[in-house]
């Protein structure tokens, strides 16, 4: 059977570094403050001119290089993110343009931190209907530009970071066995992130006072005990009833790649699922919470670093704003 196949991976974190101590002097805060409750040590900082399409474009490049891929053999590309340098055009078109893929179409994907694993599906199903394509997944951020710097509450949590992942299909047993997403528009107010200030058009402003109120920022704002409630619950009952469907139980996973959002979510997730933390692959503590670039990042460590291997069963679980959540089931 034709399935979709990763075939190369590759991430860009920026140089810049920053950590809890720069955090305490930038709002009131403590390193042990943080990393009792969140895990994070450090996160990666982009510069000034460092765009997400500059990040995004470093990961591809590496994933197209480990895939032996031309960029002019592309026939799609999705990118993942809630910080795209421009409302238009899309972050992948600016990808398209400086990787010269020029048989690629381009589109980005708004799934917050699901943005990759939304991808990933769709890619999959592109491949199922004509196995000889060749996609393009990235997941990239830079949230330091959308971040409150003055709300201690949210400043310490996120990082900048890409990963990408380049597909194609292939029978020899190995790709992508199932996924499933899910949303929950209902809840988007628990985790939101206003775009640019809207403009009244005049003859809607019946109150001219309106047109001079401050816009209150673009930033991630979060009711965060809330976050962290329904993340746990949705991750866990997405990935049971996955296995379930799929006829395999959690001791039969080999690596588990979570959403980096923190370490308490994830060690609550592992606990009910019952999955040894030795089998979980975890980088929240030197990255933070890179929303749609978390997973692909995990992945490109992983699969650098020999911990995967051929035949492994690996389970993607993601959960963000929306909401959006997501399982994805790999035979790699
Ligand atoms: N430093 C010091 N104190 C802080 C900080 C900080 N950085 N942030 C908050 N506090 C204070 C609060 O003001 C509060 O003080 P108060 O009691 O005087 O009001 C106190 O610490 C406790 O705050 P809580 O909100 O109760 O802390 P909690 O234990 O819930 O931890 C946290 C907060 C880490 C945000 C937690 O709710 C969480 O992990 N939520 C999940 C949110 C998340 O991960 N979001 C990422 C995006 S979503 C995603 O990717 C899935």
């Amino acid at each position: 059977m034709n399935r979709a196949v990763i075939i190369g991976t590759g991430s860009c974190l920026p140089e810049r570094v920053l950590t809890n101590a720069d955090l305490e002097q930038i709002v009131d805060t403590s390193d042990e403050w943080i990393t009792t409750r969140t895990g994070i040590s450090t996160r990666r900082i982009a510069e000034r001119d460092e765009r997400t399409s500059a990040l995004a474009t470093k990961a591809a490049r590496e994933a197209l290089s480990m895939a032996n891929v031309s960029p002019k053999e592309l026939d799609l590309i999705f990118l993942g993110t809630i910080t795209s340098d421009m409302a238009m055009p899309s972050c992948a078109c600016l990808v398209q343009k400086e990787l010269g893929a020029v048989n690629a179409a381009a589109m980005d994907l708004n799934a917050a931190c699901s943005g990759f694993v939304y991808g990933l599906d769709i890619a999959e199903k592109y491949i199922k209907s004509d196995p000889s394509m060749k996609i393009l997944v990235i997941g990239a951020e830079t949230l330091s530009t959308r971040t409150n710097w003055k709300d201690r509450n949210t400043c310490v949590l996120f990082g900048d970071g890409a990963g990408a992942s380049v597909l194609t299909g292939s029978n020899n047993g190995s790709g992508i066995l199932s996924s499933r997403l899910y949303s929950d528009g209902s809840l988007w107010q628990l985790l939101s992130m206003e775009s640019a200030p809207r403009q009244v058009c005049p003859v809607l402003n019946d109150n001219p006072a309106d047109a001079d109120k401050q816009h209150d920022g673009s930033y991630i704002k979060m009711v965060g005990k809330d976050v962290f409630r329904y993340a746990v619950r949705s991750m866990e009952q997405a990935v049971l009833s996955q296995l379930e469907k799929e006829g395999v139980s959690i001791n039969d996973v080999n690596l588990m790649i979570p959403h980096q959002a923190n370490i308490r979510i994830l060690r609550s997730l592992v606990e009910k699922l019952n999955i040894p933390i030795e089998k979980v692959f975890i980088t929240v503590s030197k990255y933070g919470n890179t929303s749609a670039a978390s997973i692909p990042i995990c992945i490109d460590e992983a699969n650098r670093s020999g911990r995967l291997t051929e035949g492994d069963l690996v389970l993607l679980c993601v959960f963000g704003g929306g909401f959006t959540w997501g399982v994805t089931l790999i035979r790699w």
